[in-house]
C-alpha cells in the first residue's frame, strides 16, 4: 500500500484527480470504477476543471459505479445515477453508452448483478477503482461481516450506514435499507485502487483498515492484500495511523 498524507481535502482531491487524469492520458479507453458520497466530490470538480482546460479527454472512457440504492429510480435526485450525472458526467465528454450504474429498480436482482459483472469483464476489467470508506469500514456497500468472495449483489445496509446517509434525505425513514453493490471480489479484481478519506470521522476506520488485522468485520482491511493500492488521506483521517 502506498499511503499519501496531505494537509487538507483540497490537496487530497487534486492528487486523486491527477492520478485519474494520468491513467486516462496513458490509456484513453480506461475503465474507471467510481464512488459517490461526499469524499470524491472535490475530485470530480478537479476532473471537470482538467477537462475544461483540455488536459484530459473522457471520450473513450468507460465507467462502472460501485453501487446504487435498491428501490430508487435513477431519475430520483437521491439516486447515485443522478449524483454522477450532476457531479461529473454532465460536465465532461463521456459517451453516455459507456456509463454504468447498477439499476436500482430492477426486479430480477440476480440477472442485473450477473449482467453488471459480465459488462465489467467485457470491458476488460476495471483499470482504476476509486473508493471512499464508511465510518464502519465499508467499501462500496460491503458492510461489516462481509463475504470477501462476493461479487455484485444485493446488500442490506448497516444501521450506521443508514444513519450516516440520512443527511442526504428528508428523514431517516426515507433512506433505502438495501442497495446493489459491487462485491469485494469485484473491487479486488481492479488493477489499481485509490482509497480516499478525509476528516476525523474516518480516522478510526482508516486505522483499522490499514493497521488492523484483515477481517470481514472491517471490509476495507482486505485492501492490504491488493498489490496496487494508493491511499490518499488528509491529516485528520490519518491521525489514528501507526506508520
Ligand atoms: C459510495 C460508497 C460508499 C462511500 C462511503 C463514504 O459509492 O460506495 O462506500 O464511499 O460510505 O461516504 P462519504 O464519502 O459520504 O463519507
Amino acid at each position: 500500500m502506498r499511503i499519501i498524507i496531505v494537509n487538507n481535502y483540497e490537496e487530497m482531491s487534486k492528487k486523486a484527480a491527477m492520478m485519474i487524469a494520468s491513467q486516462v492520458m496513458l490509456k484513453p479507453d480506461s475503465v474507471l470504477g467510481l464512488a459517490t458520497g461526499d469524499t470524491p466530490l472535490g475530485m470530480y470538480k478537479e476532473l471537470i476543471q482538467l477537462y475544461s482546460k483540455n488536459e484530459v479527454d473522457f471520450k473513450e472512457v468507460t465507467t462502472f459505479n460501485l453501487d446504487e440504492y435498491y428501490g430508487i429510480n435513477r431519475k430520483n435526485p437521491q439516486s447515485y445515477y443522478e449524483y454522477m450525472m450532476a457531479n461529473l458526467f454532465n460536465s465532461i465528454n463521456i459517451n453516455r453508452k459507456n456509463i454504468h450504474v447498477p439499476d436500482g429498480m430492477s426486479q430480477d436482482v440476480n440477472a442485473i448483478c450477473s449482467d453488471y459483472e459480465e459488462k465489467i469483464k467485457k470491458a476488460g476489467g476495471i483499470d482504476m477503482q476509486v473508493l471512499g470508506i464508511g465510518g464502519n469500514g465499508h467499501i462500496g456497500f460491503n458492510e461489516p461481516d462481509v463475504n470477501f468472495e462476493a461479487r455484485t449483489h444485493l446488500v442490506n445496509l448497516d444501521e450506521q450506514t443508514i444513519e450516516a446517509n440520512s443527511r442526504f434525505f428528508d428523514s431517516i425513514g426515507d433512506v433505502p435499507v438495501k442497495a446493489l453493490s459491487m462485491g469485494i471480489k469485484t473491487i479486488m479484481n481492479s488493477k489499481k485502487i485509490i482509497l480516499l478519506a478525509n476528516g476525523i470521522s474516518k480516522a478510526e476506520s482508516i486505522a483499522r483498515a490499514i493497521n488492523g488485522k484483515i477481517s470481514p468485520k472491517v471490509p476495507a482491511s482486505i485492501l492490504q492484500l491488493h498489490n496496487d493500492v494508493t491511499v490518499i488521506l488528509d491529516s485528520e483521517a490519518a491521525s489514528g495511523l501507526q506508520i
